[in-house]
């Protein structure tokens, strides 16, 4: 067979794996190229990639014997299925310690699952969250690896320096075990969500209560694209808006509202709920794009129900309605990654993971979509202090948010006096009040729980006595007729 001469090997031909493959050729490595249908390798050698140092393959067998020792392999093809397809196909013709990394969207689970099965073959498999795209994974992506520890230090070299850099330092270390680092590339996602509902909401606020027109909202955000909120989306959202159709007339605006989904914002809203952790903000945004999926109903709505009427004169000084707003969009995302980061360190407590938690704000901050110059703090914030309980209480989030809580109120004030929904802005807010409050109604909830169905309650600890013990779960019974109430832990 062919000898080994490939420091790398890359399956999936489609747009992402071809630019990763000229990406990492770009960096002096030799890469080995293999797809199942033979005429993509050959056209992609014969153009693309012509002239540079790659190689392909016609076969499994002669793509793994093109593979230096121990092997080193990405799989770029859609999730599910196929990924389990082809590593079933590969397995038989590694060796102990090759390493497979699947830089598709799979599901962490999947990755837990496959981590598990390669590891009874001696195999080291790695999960890999790629973001940025096409352009991304050509001149440098966001890498989010975790996995099987050991294959770190033959393959960080090789990761690193395709990455994206931030201020000279890669986008992309070490995540943590197993699915760890799907499950990082799932909350990005997540985040990413959050953040375009933020601009979205910011978006109709402008529009609809202070009359702004396309390219005015696009100087705002142009505006913004200098200060605290500098980030590819808001980059974006400022062309978007200044870019016309062939009438001259702003496209945005001929766009159906309606959004769509792939899933994987819906995966972190569920996992939220399955770890019991409050990510409001980013649950709202996958529920936005719900509620605007529903465009007919939504017509339907709009004919009957009333809302209040939006006054020429809604805003009376725009400066400070605009300033209200960016402070309301900064502190919102503060929310959101806040939220994010509990979430991250929860599924660390839960699933066992030690998680590198500095280096997954590092890994955001270039690349990626949701790249931005605020990253940057979070990275120190959790250099300073990697167990940081939350990211709010870190002393220059907790300043920002302070800074920024009027404009904040301000804004969800005004957008609910004049009928404008904005679930993300309110929903952060709402946390962050709740987050704040030392006591919450929730005593009146225990009461509810233990009337209708003997839930039971525990007591706060100052108001302990005889017939109220401190640390045990009491039963009360509320109207003095006893009847039929129970409850699996009712056991007074
Ligand atoms: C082959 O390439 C196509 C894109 O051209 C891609 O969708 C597919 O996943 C690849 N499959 C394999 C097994 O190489
Ligand atoms: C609740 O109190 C009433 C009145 O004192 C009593 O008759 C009843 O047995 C009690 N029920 C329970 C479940 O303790
Ligand atoms: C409790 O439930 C049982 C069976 O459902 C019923 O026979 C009984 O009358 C109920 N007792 C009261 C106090 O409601």
């Amino acid at each position: 067979m062919s000898t080994a001469i490939a420091d790398f090997g890359l399956i999936g031909l489609a747009v992402m794996g071809q630019n990763l493959i000229l990406n990492t050729a770009d960096h002096g490595f030799t890469v080995c190229a293999y797809n199942r249908t033979y005429s993509k390798v050959e056209h992609f050698l014969a153009n693309e990639a012509k002239g540079k140092s790659i190689v392909g393959a016609k076969s499994i067998e002669e793509f793994v014997s093109k593979l230096k020792r121990p092997r080193k392999i990405m799989l770029l093809v859609k999730a599910g299925n196929p990924v389990d397809a082809l590593i079933s196909e590969l397995i038989t013709h590694l060796e102990k310690g090759d390493i497979v990394i699947d830089g598709g969207n799979s599901h962490f689970p999947d990755s837990n699952r496959r981590f598990e099965e390669l590891k009874a073959n001696g195999i080291l498999f790695v999960g890999c969250g790629v973001s940025g795209g096409e352009e991304g994974a050509r001149y440098g992506p966001s890498l989010m690896p975790g996995g099987a520890d050991e294959a770190w230090p033959h393959i960080k070299d090789l990761l690193q320096s395709i990455a994206a850099k931030s201020d000279g330092e890669p986008c992309c270390d070490w995540v943590g075990p197993a699915g760890s680092g799907h499950y990082v590339k799932m909350v990005h996602n997540g985040i990413e969500y959050g953040d375009m509902q933020l601009i979205s909401e910011a978006y109709d606020i402008m529009k609809r209560v202070g009359g702004f027109t396309d390219k005015e909202i696009s100087d705002v955000f142009a505006k913004w694209n200098k200060g605290v909120l500098d980030s590819f989306l808001i980059e974006i959202t400022r062309d978007i808006l200044k870019y016309d159709d062939v009438d001259g007339k702003p496209l945005v605006e001929k766009i159906l509202d309606s959004a769509g989904q792939k899933g994987t914002g819906k995966w972190t809203a569920m996992n939220a709920l399955d770890l019991g952790m409050p990510v409001t903000l980013i649950g709202e945004a996958v529920f936005a794009r719900c509620l605007s999926s529903i465009k007919d109903e939504r017509i339907r709505a709009s004919k009957v129900l009333p809302g209040p009427k939006i006054p020429k004169d809604a805003i009376k000084d725009r400066q400070e309605f605009i300033d209200d707003l960016e402070e309301a969009l900064y502190a919102s995302k503060i929310i959101s990654y806040a939220q994010g980061f509990m979430l991250i360190r929860e599924a660390g407590k839960t699933y066992g993971w030690k998680l590198n938690n500095p280096a997954i704000a590092l890994m955001w901050r270039g690349g990626c979509i949701i790249r931005s110059v605020f990253l940057a703090e979070i990275t120190k914030a959790f250099r300073e202090k990697p167990d940081l309980e939350n990211l709010l209480l870190d002393k220059f989030f907790l300043h920002a948010v302070t800074k920024a809580q009027l404009g904040w109120r301000k804004t969800v004030a005004l957008a609910t006096t004049y009928g404008i929904p904005t679930p993300t802005f309110s929903t952060a807010l709402a946390f962050y009040d709740g987050y704040r409050s030392e006591r919450l109604p929730a005593n009146l909830l225990q009461a509810q729980r233990d009337f209708f169905g003997a839930h039971t309650f525990r007591v706060l600890p100052e108001c302990a006595s005889d017939n109220l013990p401190e640390d045990k779960d009491i039963h009360i019974n509320w109207t003095g007729r006893g009847g039929n109430v129970s409850s699996s832990t009712y056991e007074a």
